[in-house]
């Protein structure tokens, strides 16, 4: 295992940032400081991750190219929660929502990273009120190469209940260039959140049999995309929260490179997303990216969970340890 790491500009502030290169002779990862950002992935001699080449364009651009995301993954309706008799109020970013930690979320935040055992394990203490959050919250993320594999571990403290649903939000394009529609995916999922307009759940945990989301056995994901059914035209394409009820959660195919990745996690939920609102952008290393050149697996609890108590939860009461990995194999 090799760990060097190369300066990779300023932030407006000034404050530096860092990128890690990890190789492990099989798979070589570059992981920002910045968000703890999967930068590249290579794989086979493809570099499978979407990314950019300078730290402005990570801060100018949206989409959160893999970037970790927190607080809270996902939508929280009405961008308020209620929690021990006390009310919340958020950042609404995604029309009157709250979305992927808000304002500043951790996937803009600068990081600490040290070197461990196959990686490096990157800290970040999120303040009692940041985001309004409430809690003094300790969070880390480890991110190591296992053979020909990169896994994320996620752990947090908190000294007083707060809410949390960490996740990575990584582009994948499996082939290296192109749209990802012609890539084959398998989904361990027999019901998803339904949602509606705004990408929120319902409630409705539906099964996914007869619809464009049955992906129990494998499809192209353009194959259904644009079907004539709510599930997919309400967020024009696929992204939605699948629940997991086999594994692996995933299995993906690259069309022309024949590269599989098989997605495996401790959370109840992954949302399968086929890039729909990425709009014509300049990648790293001369790619152009543009709509559905990229697709997310964001293992989660599931959306909005807060408002929905049946749900697994995604409170995290004082002195509890919050804990989860998720590992993307080649
Ligand atoms: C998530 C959401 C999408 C979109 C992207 C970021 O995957 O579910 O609706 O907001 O993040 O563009």
């Amino acid at each position: 295992m090799n760990i060097t790491k190369r300066p990779f500009g300023t932030l407006a502030d000034g404050r530096a940032v860092t990128c890690w290169c990890m190789d492990n002779g099989v798979v070589q990862a570059e992981v920002l400081d910045y968000g703890v950002t999967i930068r590249s992935l290579v794989v086979d001699g493809v570099d499978v991750v979407l990314g950019y080449d300078t730290i402005e364009e990570y801060v100018a651009n949206d989409g959160y190219l893999g970037a970790t995301i927190g607080r809270v993954g996902n939508r929280i309706a009405g961008s308020c929660f209620e929690l021990n008799g006390k009310n919340y109020h958020l950042y609404a970013n995604d029309g009157k929502n709250h979305l992927h930690g808000g304002k500043e979320g951790f996937d803009a935040k600068i990081w600490n990273v040290e070197e461990t055992e196959n990686g490096i394990v990157c800290s970040y203490l999120s303040v009692d009120g940041e985001e309004n959050y409430p809690g003094n919250l300790q969070v880390k993320v480890t991110v190591t190469l296992e053979g020909k594999a990169i896994q994320l571990k996620y752990w947090a403290t908190t000294d007083a209940d707060t809410i949390l649903n960490l996740t990575n939000h990584t582009y994948f394009n499996l082939d290296g260039k192109g749209d990802i529609l012609s890539h084959t995916i398998r989904l361990g999922a027999d019901r998803y959140c339904a949602g509606d307009e705004g990408c929120l759940p319902t409630g409705e945990l539906a099964p996914v049999q007869g619809t464009a989301m049955d992906f129990l056995t494998p499809h192209m994901i353009g194959e259904r995309i644009d079907a004539d059914e709510d599930c997919v035209k309400l967020s024009g394409g696929y992204d939605s929260n699948f629940i997991i009820s086999s594994s692996p959660a995933a299995v993906v195919k690259g069309a022309q490179s024949g590269i599989t990745m098989t997605v495996t996690t401790t959370e109840p939920g992954v949302q399968f997303y086929s890039g729909n609102f990425m709009k014509f952008r300049k990648g790293k290393n001369g790619a152009i990216y543009h709509r559905r050149y990229g697709f997310c697996l964001e293992t989660q609890h599931f959306p909005d969970s807060i408002h929905h108590p049946e749900w697994p939860t995604c409170i995290l009461k004082a002195g509890e340890t919050y804990e989860s990995t998720t590992k993307y194999a080649f």
